[in-house]
Parts: C-alpha cells; structure tokens; sequence
C-alpha cells in the first residue's frame, strides 16, 4: 500500500511546478508583445488579473483588472465610456511608449499620457492591482 502516497506526491509536484510557470509567465508586457481577447496578465501574487471582458449580454468589449479572489471583483476599466464594438481589442506599447488599446481597425480607443519618455518600456501589474509602465530592468 505504499504506492498511493508517492504517486499523489508526484502528481503536487506536476501542479505546483506548472502553477509556478504560470504565474512567471506573464505579469509583464513588453513592447514586442501584445495582449488580445482571451490573453491576461496576471499580477506575480495571482490577486489580480487584467483582461478583456464583455458587460451582461451586450456585446462590448471592456479591457479591466478584476481582483481574482472571491468575489471576483472589477476594479478598475480602461475603456469605460468608449466600448469595444466588436471584441477583438489588443493592448500594447506603441513607439511613443504609451500603453494603447486598440479596436481591430487599429483605432486607439484609449492610451496612457505618461510625461516621462521610457526607452525600453514594459506594462507591469502589480499584486496592489495598479498597472505600471516603467523602464525595464535588469531584474526582468
Ligand atoms: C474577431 O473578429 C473576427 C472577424 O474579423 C470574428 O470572426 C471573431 O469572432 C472576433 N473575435 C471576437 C472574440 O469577437
Ligand atoms: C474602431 O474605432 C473607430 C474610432 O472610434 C471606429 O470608427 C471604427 O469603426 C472602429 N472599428 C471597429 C472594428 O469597431
Ligand atoms: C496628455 O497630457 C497633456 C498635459 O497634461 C494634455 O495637454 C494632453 O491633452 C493629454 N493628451 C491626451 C491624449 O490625453
């Protein structure tokens, strides 16, 4: 009877090992990337995640940051007063180094209006659920 034990202890290491590729995987957006319908960014802490999402049965689009635990709460709305028509939204860094949502012909619909100029910038989310653009460093 020795069999079960080690084999459920192997099957928490699988999930303990692909949670914590997860949640490295994405709390940072670089400027080669972008996050599109059904991508998030999820804080380093898993409290909070940012994503697209659509309000009742409408069909606009709306790019948020829920606060994960229970209850799932929206705490903050990129495009409150300018929905997403269609869903298909991407999110990404433009050359100016501003954080822009863009509709799927390529319209901003919204944009950061940071006063700092970043040479290297990445879109970080943060276990407080703020969203920060800064300088990439060597840390990332
Ligand atoms: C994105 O747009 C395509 C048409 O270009 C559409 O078929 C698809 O359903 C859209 N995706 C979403 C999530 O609305
Ligand atoms: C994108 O936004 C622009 C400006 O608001 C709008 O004219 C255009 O129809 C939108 N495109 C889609 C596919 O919703
Ligand atoms: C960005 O901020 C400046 C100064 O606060 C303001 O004049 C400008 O209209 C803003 N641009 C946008 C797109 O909000």
């Amino acid at each position: 009877m020795a069999d079960p034990p080690i084999f459920g202890f192997f099957c928490t290491s699988i999930v303990l090992l692909s949670l914590l590729c997860l949640s490295s995987a994405a709390n940072t957006l670089s400027s080669a990337q972008s996050i599109g319908e059904g991508e998030t960014l999820v804080s380093p802490g898993r409290k909070f995640e940012l994503s697209f999402f659509s309000a009742g049965s409408s069909k606009n689009g709306f790019l948020g940051i829920w606060l994960v635990v229970s209850p799932k709460t929206v705490v903050w709305v990129a495009n409150r007063n300018s929905p997403l028509t269609d869903s298909n939204g991407t999110l990404e860094i433009s050359n100016e180094g501003e954080l822009v949502l863009l509709n799927r012909s390529k319209s901003v619909i919204w944009l950061t209006n940071s006063t700092k100029v970043l040479r290297n910038p990445v879109a970080q989310l943060l276990d407080s659920g703020n969203l920060v653009l800064r300088e990439r460093n060597s840390l990332d």
